[in-house]
């Protein structure tokens, strides 16, 4: 039994160690954490987590595909062909000093999920059984439940946070929002949080962020309804620097649903991966001669090829032909329950989609072991820009990077344990600039999507600019807030790289920079402003102390 909030109304708590989200960076952070003796805090915005709610709080439960990693028995595989695939997806910006760790860590972080019980679909003969995706040049992508894997890792891990609570010193904390992290001469000493319009405080030397991606940035999304960038306008306000804030992905295959808002239902690129073909509505194929991948080439490639088509047809979504998928139903039943729950029937054959928001591949700028420019300030998982996804995301390389970050960063705080934490007071957000949601929604799905040009990005940056300062007074206020700090860096970003380069294609400059090169951007003086990369990491305790 987690011990949770109602155990514990204090409002201010004290800890070793507070982990902001409940997807899987946060919570394996957290139970590493209190299993190697810390006392752990997890603030979880969603409500109690129960694997029965129609609708989940984290984009991990919503995560189809799987998790790319090399199993050492997989003789045609090998961490250098995973860095290989990595690099070639990420347009030039993956950075080798994270690539390389990370992915040959995958298998001990994996091996450790199933150690807790986390169960993949195997082959008869009991091997893993892998499946491949856009940009993967073997079959190295392992599944659970067909395509229900990222709620085989929610189970897994809630689980096992449950089973750690009933003895460590682990409570998680629900319908809790962060509002500031807070500082003492500059370290991190706690944060601030809301829980049901109840302002409180946890006390903690170090505060790991992984409150994931940013895609309510947009009208439509694959994203869970929290995604609102919360993580990165704390990080933000805190001092702490962002890097590659352009590269939101657009995942190839959103199911299409006229004049939908809000989260929509992913159509796994292991559709593709097992025979799914990208066609128009003349049955002509969609990425023949684009690239040698076809439709399997990186994502940014096949979600400009259909863009493209679309662009040429007028038509309002290509499909995904599935007729030559045995079992579709079976291999595939979350994609199954989803198209059921818009009304379409996966027997036609075709599924409508749309590219659709669906990854922060930039984010909070930290070091291969989590550390932000904020002393005693972590990020992991899709809040974080640790340098693994570069420009463009490799398909399933996201849940890999939580779970081998999350151990990471409780690694971390383990280290800090013993710092002192001069308590700070209040932090409590008064106003803050936010635009309507619907509003900035629009702005953003219009001009700052696949395709920017530098008219449509003056526009939204005028807008963003001029949004009216709002009370906090709601949970909606702030994460309104959020999301308009977090476009406001996304556009800055998209405006300073006048190229075309993975995720971000500018209109009006369509060729790829010989030089590539990451941007890093902070709130200085009330603006968002262009940093060195060098400066924002020097402050990092790696290399301070
Ligand atoms: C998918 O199943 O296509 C999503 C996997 C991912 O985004 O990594």
């Amino acid at each position: 039994m987690v011990r949770r909030e109602r155990d514990r109304t204090a409002d201010e708590l004290r800890a070793d160690f507070v982990v902001v989200g409940a997807g899987v960076a946060g919570l394996t952070a957290a139970v590493c954490a209190a299993e190697a003796g810390l006392r752990v805090v997890v603030l979880n915005k969603g409500p109690t987590w129960r694997p029965d709610r129609a609708e989940q709080s984290t984009a991990t439960h919503y995560a189809q595909g799987g998790i790319a990693v090399v199993e050492p028995a997989n003789r045609e595989d090998s961490v250098d062909l995973h860095v290989a695939d990595t690099v070639a997806a990420g347009a030039g910006l993956t950075d080798p000093s994270a690539t390389r760790p990370i992915l040959a860590d995958g298998w001990s972080a994996v091996s450790a999920l199933i150690g807790w019980g986390a169960e993949f679909d195997r082959r008869p003969d009991g091997a893993l059984a892998r499946t491949r995706e856009g940009g993967h040049s073997v079959r190295r992508i392992i599944h659970a439940g067909g395509d229900a894997t990222g709620a085989q890792v929610q189970r897994t891990l809630g689980r096992r946070l449950a089973s750690a609570a009933a003895y460590l010193d682990l409570t998680c904390v629900d319908d809790s929002s962060a509002t500031a992290i807070l500082r003492a001469d500059g370290h991190t000493v706690g944060v601030a949080f809301r829980t049901r319009g109840h302002d409180r405080l946890v006390h903690a030397p170090t505060v790991l962020l992984a409150t994931g991606g940013s895609g309510h940035l947009y009208a439509a999304t694959t994203n869970p309804v929290g995604a609102t960038a919360d993580g990165i306008a704390l990080a933000l306000r805190a001092g702490a620097v962002v890097a590659d804030m352009e590269f939101i992905q657009f995942h190839p295959t959103m199911l299409y649903v006229p004049g939908a808002r809000g989260r929509r239902t992913l159509i796994s690129e292991a559709v593709r991966g097992e025979g799914g073909r990208l066609v128009d509505a003349d049955g002509r194929t969609v990425t023949d001669g684009v690239h040698p991948m076809g439709d399997l080439a990186p994502r940014d490639v096949v979600a400009n090829a259909i863009e493209a088509r679309l662009a040429t047809t007028g038509a309002p979504c290509v499909y995904l032909d599935v007729r030559t998928i045995a079992d579709f139903r079976s291999r595939f039943p979350t994609v199954t329950a989803g198209v059921a729950d818009a009304g379409l029937d996966v027997e036609t054959g075709l599924i409508p989609v749309v590219p659709g928001a669906h990854y922060q591949c930039g984010g909070v700028l930290t070091d291969v072991d989590g550390r932000t420019a904020v002393p005693g300030l972590l990020a992991a998982g899709e809040v974080a820009r640790t340098g693994l996804h570069g420009g463009n995301r490799l398909a399933s390389n996201s849940l890999l990077e939580g779970l081998v970050m999350g151990r990471r960063a409780a690694a971390v705080a383990v280290s800090r344990r013993d710092r002192r934490v001069v308590d700070a007071s209040g932090a409590s957000i008064a106003e803050l600039p936010a635009l309507s949601r619907e509003g900035l929604q629009d702005n953003m799905s219009g001009a700052v999507a696949l395709r920017r040009g530098a008219d449509g990005l003056q526009r939204v940056a005028s807008r963003l600019q001029s949004a009216g300062r709002r009370p906090m007074v709601t949970d909606v206020d702030v994460e309104d807030a959020a999301l308009t700090l977090t476009a406001r860096v996304v556009v800055a970003a998209a405006q300073a790289r006048a190229e075309s380069r993975g995720c971000h294609a500018r209109t009006d400059h369509p060729r790829t920079d010989p030089d590539a090169r990451s941007r890093c951007f902070g709130w200085i003086d009330g603006d968002i402003t262009e940093c060195d990369r060098a400066d924002a990491l020097i402050a990092t305790e790696a290399l301070v102390s």
